[in-house]
């Protein structure tokens, strides 16, 4: 049986979704193929309860929405002084597959960007961590937050790489730069399988959570971090989590948010619920064109504005 919180975000779905507006994600050749209808919520309250409507199972690439959380991972691995030494908290104000980097620290503006995603995912385990050792505790982080083994989708995996001019050139700067020291494809390899990984709404939801919820996981209870790595984590997407639109966005909806490219959106109301949303077409900031609306809506009828 549908619940009333199931039918209102039914309605709030079907509101948006004649809204053909925007583009997939086509430089991934992989996501040129998703299917752009595709369009579903779910939201996870503080005492592990999802409630979703739509495509809620489909499944997707995480995309830049694995960005905070493997932002949280570093910062339980290596402590804020370490990975502050090579990220920093700044919005760029610019693209998300800008160079962006501060003057003259060269670290990148922020973890939510490509560079300095890229840098975040070198500072996972430990310093002399292998490849492969970083990629299992992303794959298992992400695992332990949803609730349920998560899986890398290959395809897209394979595809993105075969296309990563970009993320590889920003990997030679930081490596120019000092910021990281592995070999630039190595980095790229392992940023990009931490992309890959497949969710559905219904995991964003329950991941989300445990940030909103100051890092107990609202289903199973376990601290999964401590609440001051879930506050830095929504602090810096509340800053830099929609890009060059963070602004817009914060003055929208007005909650820490990330967007990915494969059409996820993420928003975590601190101290209420997680909540994520999908539908693949994009606006030209790269983020979800109805997802964005969806959001605003939700906000405007729950007052979920922090401000
Ligand atoms: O590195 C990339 O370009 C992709 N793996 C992720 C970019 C992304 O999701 C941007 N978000 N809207």
């Amino acid at each position: 049986m549908k619940s009333p919180v199931e039918d209102y975000l039914a309605e709030v779905l079907a509101s948006v979704r004649e809204d053909r507006s925007g583009a997939v994600a086509d430089y991934i050749p992989e996501l040129a193929t998703a299917p752009a209808d595709r369009l579903g919520i779910a939201l996870c309250t503080p005492d592990g309860r999802v409630y979703a409507a739509g495509d809620a199972d489909t499944t997707f690439t995480i995309q830049s929405i694995s960005k905070p959380f493997a932002y949280a991972a570093a910062l339980i691995d290596r402590g804020p002084e370490v990975v502050r030494r090579s990220v920093g908290v700044e919005p760029s104000g610019e693209a998300f597959n800008e160079l962006s980097l501060e003057k003259e620290s060269r670290r990148p503006k922020n973890p939510m960007i490509n560079a300095g995603a890229i840098t975040t995912h070198q500072l996972l385990v430990s310093a002399d961590a292998g490849g492969d050792e970083r990629v299992h505790r992303v794959q298992a982080f992400f695992s332990q937050l949803a609730n349920r083994e998560l899986v890398i989708d290959e395809d897209v995996c394979a595809s993105e790489l075969s296309s990563a001019d970009r993320n590889l050139a920003l990997a030679h700067m930081l490596r120019n730069y000092g910021i990281i020291d592995v070999e630039p494809h190595r980095a790229v390899v392992g940023y990009i399988r931490q992309c890959s990984v497949s969710v559905s709404v219904r995991d964003l939801a329950v991941m989300c959570a445990t940030l909103a919820n100051a890092g107990r996981h609202p289903q199973t209870g376990e601290t999964v971090m401590d609440a001051a790595v879930a506050r830095q984590t929504m602090a810096v997407m509340a800053a830099a989590g929609m890009y060059d639109s963070a602004g817009e966005w914060f003055t929208t909806v007005g909650i820490p948010a990330k967007s990915g490219v494969a059409g996820g959106l993420i928003g975590a109301l601190p101290g209420q619920c997680g909540i994520a949303v999908f539908s693949p077409r994009l606006d030209p900031h790269g983020n979800s064109v109805r997802g964005t609306r969806v959001f605003a809506r939700l906000s405007d009828d729950m007052g979920m504005h922090l401000m």
